[in-house]
């Protein structure tokens, strides 16, 4: 059996005093997972542990079946790592700083260049190309860090907060560009970001850090939203909540409550809301909130990652 992508065990590491990651252990092998995980949870200091860039207090890593930590020269040719910060140099234009990455990588000077033209193609950056990147603005900056970490084509790439300082449309072509990167290049991605949507929208599975321990790890599937799941009404008080929930179910709908104020029909379909609408102005109470009923598995990482 081929070994996992990645696989953490038990893995510490300390800056000083400070503890930023705390006994971590998971492994990675979905086509592409999300580290998610508020302000210094410890998703940087996860990728770059798993990267080799730092070297754990305790426990072991290894990636594509080798130890981490002395797998530098086959991370340096076969995975690829956008970084979260701007590490791209300001004098120097992208097209000169990517085919230098990519020689770096090993690629020879000839193909070096073939692929860094694709790569700021496939990243939007082909009329760009030849600018300074110091007049770039953040979105073709953080465009330009994602093309240098796929021009050596690796089999994976790390993401560290790829849609930082991105306005919504920037965003939204960044989580395209990683899809396809994921979808389309076959490149395994694990992509970071403190926002649960960047990863629904990428990702096959979630790995959720909080205080530098692991909070969750799970797929995906069970995030996409099915209308099987119903509505939920949210009233002013547990007991309009009950009568509600009583009165619906005596009316052959049947509902139950969900939380300190909430009616849930697990089948939402408009007949049911009328009567729940009916039902809601017979007793004179007020809905504060209709909403779908789904994303349990969603509530429960928002909640993994926050509390
Ligand atoms: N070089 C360092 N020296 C000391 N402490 C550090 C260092 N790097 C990170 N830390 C601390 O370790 C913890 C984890 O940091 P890390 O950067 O991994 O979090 P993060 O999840 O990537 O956060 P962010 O969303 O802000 O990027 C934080 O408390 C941070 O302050
Ligand atoms: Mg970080």
């Amino acid at each position: 059996m081929a070994p996992p992508l990645i696989q953490v065990d038990d893995v510490v590491v300390k800056y000083g005093n400070h503890l930023a990651l705390d006994r971590v252990s998971v492994t990675v092998d979905a086509p592409a997972t999300g580290l998610l995980g508020a302000n210094g949870a410890g998703k940087s200091t996860l990728m770059k542990a798993i990267l080799g860039l730092l070297t754990p207090t305790q426990g072991r890593i290894s990636i594509m079946g080798h130890d981490a930590a002395k797998a530098a020269d086959l991370v340096r040719r076969r995975v690829g790592y956008m970084p979260e910060h701007d590490c791209l140099p300001p004098t120097m234009t992208a097209a000169d700083t990517v085919v230098h990455l990519a020689q770096l990588r090993g690629l020879p000077r000839r193909d070096a260049v073939r692929r860094a033209s694709e790569a700021l193609f496939t990243v939007g950056l082909e009329e760009e190309r030849s600018r300074l990147i110091e007049g770039y603005s953040q979105g073709m900056k953080q465009r330009a860090k994602l093309a240098q970490s796929i021009v050596h084509g690796p089999d994976v790439v790390f993401l560290d907060e790829p849609t930082t300082g991105l306005d919504p449309a920037g965003r939204g072509e960044m989580l395209a560009l990683i899809r396809r990167i994921s979808h389309d290049l076959g490149i395994h991605v694990i992509v970071s970001s403190h926002i649960l949507d960047d990863i629904r929208r990428t990702c096959d599975g979630v790995v959720v850090l909080r205080d530098g321990r692991l909070a969750a790890a799970e797929a995906l599937e069970t995030l996409a939203p099915t209308s099987a799941q119903g509505m939920r009404a949210e009233v002013g008080s547990s007991e309009a909540a009950d009568r509600l929930a009583t009165a619906l179910t005596q009316g052959g709908f049947p509902a139950h409550r969900d939380g300190e104020h909430g009616v849930v029909m697990p089948d939402g379909s408009d007949r049911s809301l009328d009567a729940l609408r009916d039902a809601a102005a017979h007793y004179g109470i007020a809905l504060r909130k209709l909403a779908p009923a789904g994303g349990t598995l969603e509530d429960a990482l928002v909640t993994a990652m926050t509390e």
